[in-house]
């Protein structure tokens, strides 16, 4: 069938279905080869060499094989794999950054490949959005001048673009910040800015190509979170991009597991994991035998602390009280972990008017650090008289409670704020 009257039928459907679901991204036996044979590579793909075998013949990578699939508008679609797998390189043809060597993406059911430069213009405009890694903010741009960058490519006036812009930070929280610059600011806020100049667009569909890949694994955590409550509320499609299971199976609505350019399984997070389509997805899966695989980093929550510097029984004893804890870590400014004060302590020590907590300071701390496998853990935390600290370089990096290992070991969502000791 000829590609126009492909097109033509493709719009016949669409009318004849009028608003109901057109899948917002079809993908349709989508390849690209990298270098200059890539005919021949083609060829060698229809007869099932693998990447390595036409690498060797001909010179050429595939970066992505014959790959089909559809994105219903409003779902969270994850790709998932390996580095170099080919992931990056099917988000840049659905996006059009680059031409495919075969087949074809349709967005709202129009061909990219049919668009000339103004049309395809509008749709990475109007319809898709590309948050990056590393950011992309420009360092001397206040945080309103970031998020309003792609709307003053477009032209669009300096108040609209504004008032656009600041919606979108008080979206990802970050309302207070705008006249501060990228520096000033952690990297998980940083990377909200990110977001937030990709949703100033209103696109229909967001582009995370790891977009949470380079952050703390905590912040990492936090920001899914977002993601997935601002989801809830703006219902965009988001495309996510991830090399990282436990991410893919948090935040994915379905994921398509990617291995040497081929996509290898579509499923549901439950499908994955029950019905891995083969060894590959199998060994990826194998990978959530929790207690080999998970570590401190994965179960660990952000500390309550008090400052050995700045705080005394009265301070410390007002934190245990709003929080309900029943001992605190002591850490300094910058961070170094000194030891933890217990509530009898900190409550005798109030009424006899100590200005300090070095005198009831215990330092018996039980500690591992952020890649501590789970199964030891599990067993220093059984005595545990607190909870187990995270430590690196001396300093706190978070705490696990009981709780947390328990749930983790028993496979079910770790609800890190839920749960205490
Ligand atoms: N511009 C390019 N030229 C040649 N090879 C490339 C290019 N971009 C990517 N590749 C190759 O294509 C494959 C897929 O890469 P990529 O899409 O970046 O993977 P991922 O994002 O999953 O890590 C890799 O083998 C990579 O080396
Ligand atoms: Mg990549």
């Amino acid at each position: 069938m000829s590609t126009e009257i492909k097109t033509i039928k493709r719009t016949i459907i669409m009318r004849k279905e009028e608003v109901t679901d057109v899948p917002i991204i079809q993908v349709e036996n989508l390849s690209k080869i990298f270098g200059k044979n890539a005919k021949k590579a083609t060829k060698y793909l229809d007869e099932g060499l693998s990447k390595e075998e036409i690498l060797e013949k001909t010179g050429n990578t595939v970066g992505v094989n014959r790959a089909s699939f559809d994105v219903e508008a409003g779902e969270i679609f994850v790709i998932m794999g390996l580095s170099g797998s080919g992931k990056s390189t099917l988000v840049r043809l659905i996006n059009r950054l680059i031409d495919p060597t075969e087949g074809s993406v349709y967005i709202d059911g129009e061909d990219l490949a049919q668009m000339d430069g103004k049309n395809l213009r509008n749709v990475r405009r109007e319809k898709l959005s590309m948050v990056f890694q590393r950011f992309g903010l420009f360092p001397h741009r206040t945080v309103l001048e970031n998020a309003e960058f792609g709307l003053e490519v477009q032209g669009i006036d300096k108040n609209e673009r504004q008032e656009k812009a600041k919606k979108s930070l008080e979206m990802v929280g970050l309302g207070g910040y705008i006249h501060q610059f990228p520096g000033q600011l952690s990297g998980g806020m940083q990377q909200r800015v990110g977001l937030a100049r990709a949703l100033a667009n209103d696109p229909e569909v967001l582009l995370m190509d790891e977009a949470f890949s380079a952050l703390d694994p905590l912040i990492r955590k936090e920001m899914q979170d977002e993601l997935l409550e601002l989801q809830e509320s703006m219902k965009k499609t988001i495309l996510f991009i991830t090399h990282d299971l436990d991410e893919a199976l948090r935040i994915g609505d379905r994921i398509a597991l990617m291995k040497d350019g081929r996509i290898v399984q579509i499923g549901t997070p439950e499908e994955i994991l029950v019905n891995p389509a083969n060894d590959y997805v199998e060994k990826f899966v194998e990978d959530v035998d929790r207690s080999k695989v998970l570590n401190a980093e994965h179960i660990m929550k952000r500390p309550e602390t008090v400052n050995i510097e700045k705080h005394g029984p009265r301070a410390a004893l007002e934190r245990m009280r709003k929080e309900g804890l029943s001992s605190i870590y002591v850490t300094d400014t910058k961070r170094n972990l000194h030891g933890y004060v217990v509530a009898e302590d900190v409550s005798d020590a109030a009424k006899q008017e100590k200005k300090d907590l070095k005198e009831i300071l215990k330092t018996d701390v039980p500690k591992v650090n952020t890649q501590t496998p789970m199964q030891e853990i599990f067993d220093l935390i059984h005595d545990a008289p607190v909870p187990v600290a995270v430590v690196e370089d001396g300093k706190l990096k978070g705490i696990i409670v009981r709780g947390a290992v328990i749930a983790a070991l028993a496979g079910s969502e770790v609800n890190l704020n839920g749960i205490d000791s």
